[in-house]
């Protein structure tokens, strides 16, 4: 299997961006951490972050043929982008959405998600351990599709 790990704008920062709110750790240091995970589920990831919508949205069309599941932290684009919701229908390529907060604990402008309705499903508040609980949930998602 090969999954994508898509990541929006400012997740570049962890570490030390707001590290109340989303950790202290680097988003290298979570790449590292997943690669880990995927080696012992037999699983191929590649990361990107863009803080760009449309290098996001290349991303996600790139994606078709490419890969089998996408997992996405879309950042703050989770509550404005129609663009990155339209990609992830037009390429039909599964995707489950993750946060690092709870978003639906937040601001109000935040418990709102454009994504969330395309994907399989959505996983937040769990820190760094949401990118690896969005890993298992798209690996379980494609192995019971594919049997
Ligand atoms: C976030 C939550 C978003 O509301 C916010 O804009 C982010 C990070 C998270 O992982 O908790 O940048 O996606």
């Amino acid at each position: 299997m090969k999954i994508l790990f898509l990541n929006g704008p400012n997740l570049n920062l962890l570490g030390t961006r707001e590290p109340d709110k989303y950790g202290h750790e680097s988003l290298s240091d979570i790449e590292n951490f997943i690669k880990d995970e995927a080696k012992k589920l037999n699983t191929e990831v590649d990361f990107y972050q863009s803080n760009i919508e449309g290098e996001l949205v290349n991303k996600i069309q790139e994606s078709k043929g490419k890969f089998d599941g996408i997992v996405i932290n879309p950042a703050a684009y989770t509550h404005t982008s129609v663009a990155i919701r339209d990609a992830i229908l037009a390429v039909e390529v599964p995707a489950v959405e993750i946060h690092l907060s709870n978003i639906h604990k937040r601001e109000e402008f935040r418990k709102n998600s454009l994504i969330a309705p395309v994907c399989i499903g959505q996983i937040t508040g769990f820190g760094a351990n949401s990118y690896k609980l969005g890993l298992i949930a798209i690996l379980d998602y494609l192995k019971n599709t594919k049997e």
